[in-house]
Formats: structure tokens, sequence, C-alpha cells
């Protein structure tokens, strides 16, 4: 036990104001516990050690269709990928994986790098709002190029996107999930109506090439097209904010570190990279026990379910020295902030590079950049600010 009685209990330790600056010393005390369940009946688990998420991440024992867990089962969501099995999941999953090659990602890079260049240049250096002008709008902007969706509706999608989002913790904590509901049916009548003005052309945006396989082979039904859209809005949309704006705050924390990096701007892929293992803005993972699963001397019922603590994994001692440090020279690959195993973020490659080219150009022409002031949103499954102003005394060409 985690001396946590309940979900509820867990979940206003998480979003206590304390732990929405800093949830870390609460994820140390969980993993040390951990694995541990949760509440009197157990029908929840947590595991947070590195090697536990690790192993249970990829064993195809775990299952991440929440709707087996008969705590959640009444809650109505469409049929994202990502919380599907094989063999649906292995179908969608290499559908879509075409357009998240590294080369595909590679050929995005001078749209990103203009893009980056051009929200610098628009940004006022006595009061820079990083989310607002810069976190924000990048990622918002490209995976909306990808998807071809025209540039007027990007505020739309920006919309849609916060809500479902925001409904993350209200599906892991039994929450109301009327307006993530409303967001999903605004969104699909959204993509129905452009769905079917694209049918039939000849572009080559990522939206149209799933057309056509709905079309061709009748292997992506109409319901699993929009779900698969819904996915790729809310995964590659505020994720890469979250990452953009934990990266900086942890530089701005860590001036010795931001020094290091103004000194090497090729250092910014390690920039990331830590603060992926460091602060990662998917905080946890669910996935459901199919029957007989053990795990230490905890035996878990068919349908417990089982929240990965990404977040806590990424501070164990055991897997990395020193973890409370951000240091970006450290090689910290092996960090889980985009999961493990068969549900792989797959939109890694792209996140990376996106947030990578931010933090090559922060480092030549950011000057001197102080933290003024950082909100953090209210959220315990996606983690990153709100706002994150900061001052410079310049920002260059
Ligand atoms: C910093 C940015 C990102 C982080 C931290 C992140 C994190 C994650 C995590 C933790 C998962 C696994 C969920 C699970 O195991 O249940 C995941 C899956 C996924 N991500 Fe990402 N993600 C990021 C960016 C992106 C981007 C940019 C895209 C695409 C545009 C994307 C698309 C996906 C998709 C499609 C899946 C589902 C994979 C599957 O179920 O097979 N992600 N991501």
């Amino acid at each position: 036990m985690t001396g946590l009685d309940s979900r509820n209990a867990l979940l206003a330790a998480l979003n206590r104001p304390s732990s929405r600056s800093n949830p870390y010393p609460l994820l140390s005390r969980l993993r040390e516990a951990s694995p541990a369940t949760v509440g009197p009946d157990g029908t929840m688990l947590l595991v947070a050690r590195h090697h536990d998420c690790g192993r249970l991440l990829r064993d195809p024992a775990m299952s991440s269709d929440y709707r087996r867990a008969p705590t959640l089962s009444s809650v109505p969501h469409t049929r994202m990928f990502v919380t599907l099995d094989p063999p649906d999941h292995t179908r969608l999953r290499r559908l879509v994986s075409k357009a998240f090659t590294p080369r595909a990602a590679a050929a995005l890079e001078p749209r990103i790098r203009a893009i980056v260049a051009e929200l610098l240049s628009a940004a006022d250096p006595n009061r820079f709002d990083v989310v607002t002008g810069l976190a924000y709008p990048l990622p918002l902007q490209i995976i909306c190029e990808m998807l071809g969706v025209p540039r007027r509706d990007l505020g739309l999608f920006a919309d849609w996107s916060d809500r479902l989002t925001q409904s993350l913790d209200a599906l892991m904590f039994r929450g109301d999930l009327a307006d993530r509901d409303r967001a999903q049916c605004e969104f699909a009548a959204y993509f129905a109506q452009l769905i079917e003005y694209r049918r039939g052309r000849d572009d080559d945006d990522l939206l149209s090439r799933l057309i056509r396989v709905e079309e061709n082979g009748d292997r992506l039904t109409h319901e699993e097209l929009v779900s698969t859209l819904t996915l790729l809005l809310t995964a590659g949309h505020e994720t890469i904010a979250n990452l953009i704006g934990n990266t900086l705050l942890a530089l701005l924390r860590h001036p010795d570190q931001f020094a290091a990096l103004r000194a090497e701007p090729a250092l910014a892929a390690g920039a990331v990279e830590e603060a992926l293992r460091y602060d990662p803005p998917v905080q946890l993972v669910a996935r459901t026990a199919r029957g007989g699963y053990r795990m230490g001397d905890l035996d878990l019922p068919d349908r417990t379910l089982v929240l990965v603590l990404l977040g806590a994994a990424g501070r164990d001692p055991d897997a990395f020295p020193e973890p409370d440090r951000y240091d970006i020279k450290r090689r910290s690959g092996a960090h889980l902030a985009f999961s493990a195993g068969p549900h792989f973020c797959l939109g890694a490659g792209l996140a990376r590079l996106q947030s990578t080219v931010v933090f090559e150009a922060m480092a030549t022409r950011l000057v001197d950049p102080e933290l003024v002031e950082v909100v953090h949103r209210p959220n315990v499954v996606m983690r990153g600010p709100s706002r994150l102003v900061i001052r410079a005394a310049g920002i260059t060409c």
C-alpha cells in the first residue's frame, strides 16, 4: 500500500500546488513503495521503478485497452490505436508509421527551422511568453501542415487539443468527461467535412494518404480514420509544447547548463534528451493486467488498472546516477518518456527534431535570458507550463 487509500487521494496528492510545481519528491516516495496497490479493493496498481516500468511496458500480458478495466469500462471513447491491442493496434500503427520514418521527419526540418526563426523574430525580448509565442504554435502548425489542415482553422485545433488532453486526468481518475466527448464530436464533424472535401484529390499530405488507404483496401474504416486523426493531433501537439517548456525551464534553473549550451549549440539534442528524463511531458500511461499477472509478491486480478509512472522512473537512482541533477551531457537515452514496447511513441523522432531546432536557435539567438514567471498546467498526466515568461537582453537575428 502507498498510504493513499483511494484513487481520489492519489489524484489530490499529485494535484496539490506544491506537487504541480515539483511532483518529484512525491513521486520518489511512490517509487520507493512501488509496486503498490491503491485503495482498499486493490483495483489499481502503481508501478514506478525504472526496471519494472520498462519490463511491464514491453510485456504482451499487459493490455492497452483501458475499457477492460471495470472502473473505466463505462467510459466511452474512440478507438485511438494507442488504446488498442494486437491485431488492430498492429494494423493501424503500420498504416500510420509510414508517415513517421526518419526520412519523413527530416524532410520537415527546413519548415521547422523557418517557423522557429519567424516566431523568435516576432518575440519581444522584454517580455516573451515562450509557451504562447513559440512552444505552442510551432508543433500545432507542423501537425496541421502534415495533416493538410487549412491555416485559418489552427485556432479550432488548439481548442480541441486543449480539451482532449485535459480530459486525460478525468479518464484516469474518473472525472467528468462531458467536455471531452463534446470536443471529440466537434473534431469528428470537422474531419468528416474535410475528408469529403479531400476525397478523390491527389494531394500528398498525411490525411489524403490515409483517405486513399480507406478507399483502396477497406482496411481503415471512417471511424478509425477519424480516431487516428484525433490521436495524431493530441499526441503531436501539447506533448512537444510541454517538452519545449520543460526543457527551457530546466535550463533557466541550471544556468551552468544553459551556459554550456550557449558555448556549444550542438548540445541542444542532449539538453532535450535530458529534459525528457528529468521532467517528462507525459507523466504516466495506463495498462490493464491480463489474468494471473504477478509483480513482485503481488498477484494482479484480471483487468487490474496499472498506472506506469514514467516521471518517477526517470528519477530512479538505480537507473540514473544523481537523478535529480539536470546534466545536458548525460547519456540519458534509456529514459521511458516515449514509453517502450509495441506502443513506443511514433512521433519521437519528430518531437526530438522540433525541440532540438528550438534549442539550437535559442542557444544562438537569446542573449542572457532570465526567468520572469512560470505557471504549470493543472494537469497530472500531461506536465508542462501554461505560462513561461522570460526576459532577455536581446534576441539576435
Ligand atoms: C515530446 C513529445 C512526445 C512525448 C513525450 C510522447 C509520448 C508518448 C508516449 C508516452 C506514448 C505511449 C503511450 C502508451 O504507451 O500507452 C506515445 C504514443 C504515441 N505518440 Fe507520442 N509523444 C510525443 C510526441 C508525439 C508526436 C509529435 C506524435 C505525432 C505527431 C506522436 C504520436 C504518437 C502516437 C501515434 C502514439 C501511439 C503509438 C502506439 O500506440 O502504437 N507523439 N507518445
